[in-house]
C-alpha cells in the first residue's frame, strides 16, 4: 500500500492506494467514530458491499444502495440518503462511506456536507476515474436538469480508501473515461508525466497493475498538490477543468449518462486545445500530439453531432467558472501548461464552436 497525504491543516487526509484494500481489516473501520453508514448503488453493492462490512468489523453499519447512473446524481435520489440516516437515528458523530464510482462519491460527500449540518466520510473509489480524480479534493454535488454539477459544497472526506483490485471488475469503456482524467493532469501541470503516459498508454488499456498504480499514485499527487494550494478554486485548482466546460455542457445537453463524463471531458479538451491553437497559444504539432493521445487512450476528441454551437453557449453561460456573465476557459500555453482566462477573443471561441458543429 502507497499513501498520498494532502494537507489542509485540520482537514488534512491520507491517501491510501492498493490491492485488497477493503477487505483489509481496521483500514476502514480505524476512522470510523462510531457508526457508519455506506452508501452504494446496485451494481456495486453485489461486488464489494459485503466486503466492505465485513471490514467494518463491530462498528454498527447500515447501507443504503441508489440506481446506478449519471441521471440519478439529483436531489430526489440525495434525499433516499438523508431518510435512510433519519429513520436510523444516526447522529452528527456517524460517518458515511461512500463505496463507487464519481457519482456516489458526489452524492454521498454532499449528503455528508449537510447532514445535521456537516458528519465526517470516507471515499472508496472504485472506478478509475474516482481514484485519480473525484474521491480527493472535497468537491461534491448532484446535478440540475438545467446544469451539471450545481447543487454542492466544499466538504473533505477524512481518508480516501482506492483499492485497485475493484477497477478488475470495471468495464473497458469506464476504464477509458477515466483515463482522459489521468490525461488531463499531463496536459494542464507535468509534461513528463504526459510523455510517460504516451509510452505506457498500451500497459494501461491492457491493465496492467504497475502501470496503473503509477498513473493513480502521480495523479493523486498532482490533484493533492493542486488543492492544498487552492483548496476553494480561486486560482490554479481551476486548471483542474480543462476540457470540463464543453464537457459538462455536452453531459447536460446530451441527457446525463449518455455521454461519460470522461468522455465528454476528452471531446472538451480537443476543443480546448483547437481554441489555443486560433488563439496562437499552441502550434499545430502540439494540437497533433494532444489528440494523438487521447485516440491512443480510445477517447472521442470530437463532440457528439447533436450539439449546435447555440447548445454549447446556451449551457456554458450556465458554467460554475462563469463569472460576471463571462464565460471562462481553461487554455493551453504547451503540453504541461495551462492558464484561465476570461479574455480571450470571442471570435476564436465562435469558431472553434462551428468547427466543430457544422
Ligand atoms: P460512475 O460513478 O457513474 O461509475 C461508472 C459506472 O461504473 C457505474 O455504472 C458504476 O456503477 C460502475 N462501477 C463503479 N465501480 C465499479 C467496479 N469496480 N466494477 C464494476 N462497475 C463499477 O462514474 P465515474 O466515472 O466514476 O464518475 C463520474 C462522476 O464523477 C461524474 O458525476 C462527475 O461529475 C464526477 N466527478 C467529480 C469530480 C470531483 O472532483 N468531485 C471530479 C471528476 C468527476
Ligand atoms: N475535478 C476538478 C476539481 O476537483 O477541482
Amino acid at each position: 500500500m502507497q499513501t498520498v497525504s494532502i494537507e489542509l491543516g485540520d482537514r488534512s487526509y491520507p491517501i491510501h492506494i492498493g490491492s485488497d484494500l477493503i477487505g483489509q481489516r481496521g483500514l476502514l473501520a480505524e476512522s470510523v467514530r462510531n457508526r457508519a453508514m455506506v452508501v452504494t448503488n446496485e451494481t456495486i453493492a453485489p461486488l464489494y458491499l459485503d466486503k466492505t462490512l465485513a471490514s467494518l468489523g463491530n462498528i454498527p453499519s447500515s447501507s443504503v444502495i441508489l440506481p446506478d447512473g449519471e441521471s440519478f446524481k439529483n436531489l430526489d435520489e440525495l434525499n433516499k440518503i438523508f431518510s435512510a440516516l433519519l429513520s436510523e437515528n444516526f447522529d452528527r458523530n456517524c460517518t458515511l462511506i461512500a463505496l463507487g464510482g464519481g457519482v456516489i462519491g458526489d452524492m454521498t460527500g454532499y449528503a455528508a456536507a449537510s447532514y445535521q449540518r456537516g458528519v465526517d466520510f470516507i471515499q472508496v473509489p472504485t472506478t478509475l476515474l474516482a481514484q485519480v480524480d473525484s474521491s480527493v479534493g472535497g468537491k461534491t454535488a448532484v446535478n440540475h436538469a438545467l446544469g451539471k454539477n450545481m447543487i454542492g459544497a466544499f466538504h473533505q472526506p477524512i481518508s480516501v480508501i482506492a483499492d485497485m483490485s475493484t477497477l478488475v471488475t470495471l468495464d473497458d469503456r469506464e476504464l477509458r473515461a477515466g483515463l482522459a482524467e489521468v490525461i488531463k493532469y499531463g496536459f494542464i501541470i507535468d509534461a513528463d508525466f504526459f510523455k510517460w503516459l504516451e509510452d505506457n498508454m498500451g500497459a494501461l488499456l491492457s491493465r496492467d497493475a504497475l502501470a496503473t498504480a503509477t498513473a493513480v499514485k502521480r495523479s493523486c499527487e498532482i490533484k493533492a498538490r493542486v488543492v492544498e494550494a487552492d483548496e476553494r478554486e480561486h486560482g490554479i485548482r481551476a486548471l483542474l477543468n480543462l476540457g470540463h466546460t464543453f464537457g459538462h455542457a455536452i453531459e447536460a445537453a446530451m441527457g446525463y449518462g449518455h455521454w461519460l463524463h470522461g468522455e465528454a471531458v476528452s471531446a472538451g479538451i480537443a476543443m480546448a486545445m483547437d481554441i489555443s491553437r486560433r488563439l496562437k497559444l499552441i502550434d499545430h504539432d502540439t494540437e497533433a500530439r494532444g489528440l494523438r493521445l487521447l485516440e491512443k487512450a480510445g477517447l472521442p476528441i470530437t463532440p457528439p453531432t447533436e450539439m449546435t454551437a447555440d447548445l454549447f453557449l446556451r449551457y456554458m453561460a450556465r458554467d460554475k467558472k462563469v463569472l460576471s456573465g463571462n464565460i471562462r476557459l481553461i487554455l493551453l500555453d504547451g503540453i504541461g501548461q495551462a492558464h484561465v482566462s476570461q479574455d480571450f477573443d470571442h471570435s476564436a471561441l465562435h469558431a472553434t464552436l462551428a468547427h466543430f458543429c457544422d
